[in-house]
């Protein structure tokens, strides 16, 4: 699995390509590589592991003329396939040295393809699928790339976004895809294909989007999308300008960068959807679902996302009073269904990219289920397959733990419930009351991020702590869950998350004094219960961090605590929601960590 990245340019110098690379590095970075080609059919090829940098600086010690080479391949990557090792990294090429490619994702028939050319004698340098391609097209050539590709691409199984070059026809890059994400950027001089958006926001907003199965052909400064043999019009779309997307700003992180920018995306969301005077939801999206038809809700989700939808899930069927169940996105896939034209099946995906969601997605469309989707990304893969979907509007998020996306999600999530709630006449005056305190989120929020000096001390003390329990009731059991996986995903330390009610059942074999113990306690309904937890960790000589809403009369009892401002249950599930991700962001910046780049992760998990 990879990022992958090709232009034939008209001048551009050869410095952005590097720039262009490093805004995809958010995505993979296990390795780098770049290959170029110039009109006299020499392929200058540079690769490195691990980060672009490195990729850069090799470039540079090179000292080659860059200013020759005008078609350009490359990619981030993501190892599937063995070892992150320079040999494994690509770009792989065929035998003859004549056709380089960059590949994502796994070709799956790659060992009866490998059968087949080395019974006529093909070797092979290395064990990579991508390379076994790369000599098929050889093997298959007849008159030009184009013919030969068309003909590949009936002989290779699932799945991947390829693209390939000749090196005797300097002025073509051929691609095609199946599954994995493709497009085309256009700007007044150049054609781009990418993975992804990110690369290209400030050079160019027009884009096409690739459907599976098509070839597109770039041929000097033309494009032509082939579908079906047959070469077919696109229409084009106007991504949104966000130029300030890969400035990190003043943050050392990312991460912090995101976790920053929560306040104004809570106005984005809630202003543009409820109108806080008649406490009216606008949406058109929410206007076309059938209500009376849907009798239950199914929800299908990965990750982070799949925390969102579990907290959402209490908080729906206690708003909206509807049945829901929750599925990891694969699990659902293999799992037998039944098919209910009453249930309303919805995913939820930041990227819009994750192949497990994306899997069921179209399993469910396939039976002529109703499907909506919640997702970020606007251009993504997922956004333009569902019926009826809602946009989370959190900008791009750029480094691999999910952080500002989780919200958008929550308060998208709530969003709906409300807006089922009201169209069901349940109790109205709830449903302001909801409605008054989501207009003073924003404020909470701001004041928790004032306060993340009490947090960073509180993480610095617990960073080197190598196991943790996150304890919580209700939807804020969820939340613990959603914790213990950022800790995990960031610090690298072994944390667990349960209910606070599972603890007498066996987690208390394990409380000790270097075990400790958070404990989500806002104000709720389960508060006393709560109460009876922390008493019997602290019976047991384990250390606890508290958090609870502000002003709480037993504050002093605890041995640490982080308080939260005083709200409902739904404002604190969002503030400790900041508290959480200061939590496990100072921790791991404590240790050290590469934060925004977690070990053995990627940002797109586009492979099953
Ligand atoms: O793009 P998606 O929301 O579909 O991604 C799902 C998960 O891969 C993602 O939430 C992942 O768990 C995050 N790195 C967690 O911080």
């Amino acid at each position: 699995m990879c990022w992958i990245f090709a232009y034939k340019w008209t001048g551009i110098a050869c410095d952005f390509l590097i720039d262009w690379l490093k805004n995809l590095e958010y995505r993979w970075y296990d390795s780098a590589w770049v290959s170029l080609i110039s009109d006299d059919w020499e392929i200058y090829v540079e690769k490195a592991i691990w980060k672009v940098s490195n990729l850069a600086s090799k470039i540079e010690n090179d000292k080659k003329d860059l200013s020759k080479y005008h078609v350009w391949i490359a990619h981030t990557r993501w190892a599937t396939h063995w070892w992150v090792t320079l040999e494994n990294t690509h770009p792989h090429h065929s035998q003859n040295g004549r056709f380089f490619l960059v590949h994502n994702w796994i070709i799956e028939n790659y060992i009866d393809l490998k059968k087949e050319l080395t019974q006529v004698w093909y070797k092979f340098y290395w064990n990579t699928d991508s390379e076994i391609v790369a000599n098929l097209i050889e093997y298959t050539f007849e008159k030009d790339l184009e013919t030969t590709m068309k003909k590949v691409k009936e002989l290779i199984t699932w799945a991947y976004a390829l693209v390939v070059i000749d090196k005797q026809n300097p002025n073509q890059i051929i691609a095609i895809k199946l599954w994995s994400p493709l497009v085309i950027w256009i700007s007044a001089d150049n054609l781009f294909l990418s993975s992804d958006a990110n690369a290209l926001s400030n050079i160019t907003q027009k884009y096409i989007p690739i459907d599976d199965n098509e070839m597109v052909i770039i041929d000097k400064n033309n494009y032509k999308i082939i579908n079906n043999q047959k070469e077919i019009e696109k229409d084009s779309f106007e991504s949104i300008k966000n130029t300030t997307q890969n400035d990190m700003w003043d943050f050392k992180h990312f991460m912090l960068k995101e976790i920053f920018e929560v306040p104004n995306i809570i106005e984005n969301i809630l202003w543009g959807r409820i109108n806080f005077q008649n406490y009216e939801i606008k949406s058109n999206s929410l206007d076309k679902l059938d209500l009376p038809n849907i009798k239950k809700i199914e929800i299908i989700a990965s990750g982070t996302s799949y925390n969102a939808w579990m907290i959402w899930t209490y908080l729906f069927e206690d708003l909206a009073d509807i049945p829901s169940q929750i599925h990891i996105s694969t699990e659902f896939k293999y799992k037998k269904q039944f098919i209910n034209d009453k249930t309303l099946y919805i995913f939820i995906s930041q990227s819009g990219e994750t192949a497990d969601s994306l899997e069921c997605l179209k399993m469910v469309k396939n039976r002529w289920w109703k499907t909506f989707w919640i997702v970020n990304v606007v251009w993504s893969s997922i956004a333009r397959l569902c019926d009826n979907w809602l946009y989370t509007h959190c900008w791009v998020e750029i480094w691999v733990a999910s952080t500002k996306a989780f919200i958008g999600q929550l308060l998208t999530l709530i969003i709906i419930a409300l807006y089922i709630w009201n169209k069901n006449n349940l109790d109205y005056t709830k449903y302001k009351k909801i409605i008054d305190w989501l207009a003073k989120l924003k404020d909470d929020i701001n004041m928790v991020l004032l306060n993340s000096h009490k947090v960073e001390e509180i993480a610095i003390k617990y960073a080197n702590f190598k196991n943790m329990f996150f304890l919580g009731r209700n939807m804020f059991y969820p939340l613990a869950m959603e914790w213990s996986l950022k800790c995990k995903e960031i610090t690298y330390n072994h944390t667990e998350s349960y209910s606070a009610w599972e603890l007498k059942h066996w987690p208390l074999s394990l409380i000790q004094e270097d075990f400790p113990t958070i404990l989500l306690n806002p104000e709720s309904k389960l508060y006393e219960k709560n109460i009876s937890t922390l008493k019997e960790v602290q019976a047991r000589n384990g250390k606890v961090i508290w958090i609870l809403s502000q002003n709480d009369e037993h504050k002093l009892e605890y041995f640490d605590t982080i308080e939260v401002p005083k709200s409902n249950e739904y404002n604190s599930l969002f503030t400790i929601w900041v508290v959480l991700q200061l939590f496990a962001y100072y921790m791991a910046n404590n240790l050290w960590r590469e934060i925004d780049k977690p070990r053995n992760l990627a940002k797109s998990v586009t492979v099953e």
